[in-house]
């Protein structure tokens, strides 16, 4: 018994249990992926791919990633899956540097603007060795003004345009998009991380027929275990898998696969389509309901699951919002917001998503309360605990499912 560790697991649980988890990039995994994710196929060692592993013993983990790949083709429609990346990040890495040569010009949108970090931030392995140009929100719609992007690209002449973001809520044009990288000769790359959950349930517009190479996370709105994916047109799969294995990383992590696999067998579901189609619902309501007393919603709406809000015309910088959310059980992010006047670690909003509470089976009553509470919040109402209770009661009334 690890004394220890038990006591901290189950502090980790009540906390999970006892708040309202609205940051957009995290989600509850099923019984069954974390089954998966702590089985036994994390004692194996398995550098190389299916077939060709330098490690003997490898016969039931090629199955268990044939199985993981083969799930994931028939969920995205992908001609090539590189299921092995540990993260989000190395997923971008390994793309980067299976197709591109330092210092090669990429176009993308800044951190500030709702990129990643991985697109080019100069403390990032990206921005160092890459050279980024961005494009912009447009200030006024606080949208993508592709018209801008397709002038900009015609003078860079990138080697690639990356889309897909961390804190952009509005449905991407991935035809404009492919229209516009064709046009100027560049690669078309989508980091669909936020949004693989809304499009493996096709409601999103799809960006796997049209990228080159697409590159996920698979534990935010797909709802599978923390790690990476790759999908790619078959002409780019031997560069990719090469630049995952042996480029930038040794042994998979077969147990993760294994949950992998489990989760995209999940998302191929008709429940995780009716479960997207709650995630969505729920975001439009709770953007909705938080406009009418007076937050301003950057972009007007939600096409996703996330929002963005601007919370200074309540008096308050994103930082002070995150803190007393926090404190009465309500999890966000303080987010900068497009051209925010505040610095990054202060910034003016707070980015909510509504993943992981729909997986709660939350809905509209929920939504309802959870507006109210964020609203006296911010307000600094003085009935703070009668608040802190409604937060706990609506916890208990939608547990975790284990
Ligand atoms: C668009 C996007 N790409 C990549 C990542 C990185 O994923 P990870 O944290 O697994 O490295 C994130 C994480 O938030 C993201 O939002």
């Amino acid at each position: 018994m690890d004394n220890n560790y038990l006591t901290i697991l189950n502090d980790e649980k009540n906390r999970q249990n006892k708040s309202i988890v609205l940051i957009a990039s995290e989600n509850y995994a099923s019984k069954s992926v974390r089954e998966a994710q702590g089985s036994i196929f994390t004692n194996k060692y398995a550098e190389g791919y299916p077939g060709a592993r330098y490690y003997g013993g490898c016969e039931y983990v090629d199955q268990i990633e044939n199985l993981a790949i083969s799930r994931a083709k028939e969920l995205f429609g992908a001609e090539h899956v590189n299921v092995q990346p540990h993260s989000g990040a190395q997923a971008n890495m390994a793309v980067y540097s299976a197709l591109f040569n330092s210092p090669d010009l990429i176009m993308s949108l800044p951190l500030d603007h709702g990129g990643h970090l991985t697109h080019g931030s100069k403390v990032n392995f990206s921005g160092k060795f890459y050279n980024f140009k961005h494009y912009e929100v447009d200030r006024e719609s606080e949208q993508i003004d592709y018209d801008k992007l397709h002038e900009l690209a015609k003078i860079f002449s990138p080697k690639a345009i990356l889309s897909g973001f961390t804190a952009y809520p509005r449905e991407i044009d991935f035809e404009r998009m492919k229209y516009i990288c064709e046009d100027v000769g560049s690669l078309m790359i989508v980091d669909m991380a936020h949004i693989s959950g809304l499009v493996a349930a096709k409601l999103h517009n799809d960006c796997v027929k049209y990228a080159d190479v697409v590159t996920s996370t698979t534990h935010k709105t797909l709802r599978g275990p923390r790690g990476g994916l790759i999908l790619s047109k078959k002409e780019y799969a031997k560069k990719i898998d090469k630049s995952v294995f042996p480029g930038m990383q040794g042994g998979p992590m077969m147990h993760t696969i294994a949950a992998k696999a489990v989760a995209f067998q999940e998302a191929l579901s008709e429940d995780f389509v009716e479960y997207q189609k709650l995630v969505l619902k729920n975001a439009k309501s709770l953007a909705s309901k938080l406009a009418k007393s007076g937050l301003r919603i950057v972009t007007g709406d939600t096409d996703t699951h996330m929002l963005l809000v601007d919370v200074s015309n309540f008096n308050l910088t994103g930082k002070l919002a995150e803190e007393r959310l926090n404190e009465s059980g309500i999890i966000v992010n303080r987010n900068t917001i497009p051209y925010d006047v505040n610095p990054p670690r202060i910034c003016s909003g707070i980015r909510i998503g509504t993943a992981a509470i729909s997986s709660r089976g939350m809905d509209e009553d929920a939504i309802s309360v959870i507006s109210e509470c964020i609203i006296q919040i911010l307000r600094n109402s003085s009935e703070k605990n009668i608040i802190k209770e409604k937060i706990l009661s609506l916890a208990s009334k939608y547990p975790i499912l284990d």
